[in-house]
């Protein structure tokens, strides 16, 4: 049993949820919020202790794993603080806001011999499912392009949490705070970016960090992808499409959780679709979203290593928001991987 402490009721409390229908693997023994009004309000029939002060549960030798929900500048002190203490870490996004932090994260990680799981709960849903299992399949050969849209609706009530619509508090806009989830789909699922250029802009709310942006990847694999992001949008939708060589595949609009169907995969040689449909059908589902990501987290801590999002994969995330900003900033087209000797290695903060 892996004992769990949830630091912060607000996203948290979907993670609770999913930590509370996997009980057979994990057990939550705190959650944690200066906020304990909160906590009781999350509260369902879980016999987990409320508290206030996070020192406390980094002090309990029972907890194993801290899961960190607060907000993005408590992200890196408490990882930080919870590898030295000895325990696993579950970092919400974004898992850092600098390749130097990311490197002490790294580093610590390896000191302390303890894992930090970035969290991209997007990738779990059973279409995402038969997307990866086409493609283990050889059945959807290269990816020639992909277009992600984060087309999502933002306003006054949402940027009355104060951290949220600044450099301080949230660290980033959209690019950071939710085209995160899509870019890091991208990569899942055509592999590294080589480089990038991009523009942002703020154009939908009186805040100080962007709210829409257009970024065009170039793929390590060649392919030309790219991400279109407002958070101006009539409402919350997420959509994706990936042409690869021998099919098109193209998601429904859930903006939460896009590996839930409907989504379409369409071959391109009519006499394929057989083939791809009999696959599809073969294809075992699996849980959407949170559920899926701790029970893969479940694995990694307890039988397969690998199973879990990696810390590598995090940091690819940080280096990629690094590299959008700096192309927006500058106009230039920028590679990737972020050097130390990148002018924005210690941070993009204007
Ligand atoms: N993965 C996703 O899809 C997803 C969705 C929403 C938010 N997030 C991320 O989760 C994080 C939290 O977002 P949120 O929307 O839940 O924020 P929130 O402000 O609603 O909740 C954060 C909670 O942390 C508590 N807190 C803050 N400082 C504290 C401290 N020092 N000690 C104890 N408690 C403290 C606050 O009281 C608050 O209840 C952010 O990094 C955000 O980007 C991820």
């Amino acid at each position: 049993m892996i004992n769990v402490a949830i630091l912060g009721a607000g996203i948290g409390a979907q993670h609770l949820d999913a930590l509370e229908r996997l009980s057979d693997t994990f057990r939550v023994s705190a959650v944690v919020d200066k906020d304990t009004a909160r906590i009781e309000e999350i509260r369902g029939v879980s016999g987990f202790r409320a508290v206030s002060d996070i020192q406390d549960v980094l002090d309990d030798p029972t907890i194993d794993l801290i899961d960190i929900c607060l907000p993005p500048h408590l992200h890196v002190p408490i990882t930080l603080a919870a590898l030295a203490a000895g325990k696993h870490v579950v970092c919400e996004k974004p898992l850092a806001t600098s390749m130097r932090e990311v490197q002490q994260i790294i580093d610590a990680s390896e000191k302390a011999r303890r894992h930090v799981f970035p969290v991209f709960q997007y990738r779990w849903g059973p279409s995402l499912a038969q997307l990866r299992h086409l493609q283990s399949s050889g059945l959807t050969g290269a990816v020639q392009t992909a277009a992600l849209e984060t087309h999502w609706s933002r306003g006054a009530d949402y940027y009355a949490v104060p951290w949220r619509g600044t450099w301080a508090g949230e660290r980033g806009g959209a690019v950071l705070g939710h085209a995160i989830h899509n870019h890091d789909l991208l990569t899942h699922i055509a592999g590294e970016v080589a480089s990038l250029s991009a523009m942002t802009t703020t154009r939908v709310n009186p805040i100080e960090t962007e709210d829409c942006a257009t970024i065009c990847f170039q793929m390590a694999s060649g392919a030309l992808c790219t991400s279109n992001i407002t958070l101006g949008a009539a409402k919350d939708e997420t959509r994706l499409r990936i042409v690869f060589e021998h099919l098109t595949a193209t998601s429904g609009t859930e903006p939460y959780a896009p590996g839930q169907p409907p989504w379409s995969f369409v071959a391109r040689n009519p006499e394929d679709q057989a083939k791809i449909d009999a696959a599809l059908a073969s294809c075992a589902p699996e849980p959407v979203g949170f559920e899926g990501f701790f029970t893969d987290l479940g694995k990694a801590l307890q039988t397969e290593p690998n199973a879990a999002v990696s810390l590598a994969e995090g940091a690819a995330s940080v280096g990629l928001v690094t590299a959008i900003y700096h192309a927006a900033r500058t106009g230039q087209r920028v590679d990737l991987p972020i050097k130390p000797d990148h002018p924005l290695y210690e941070g993009w903060q204007p």
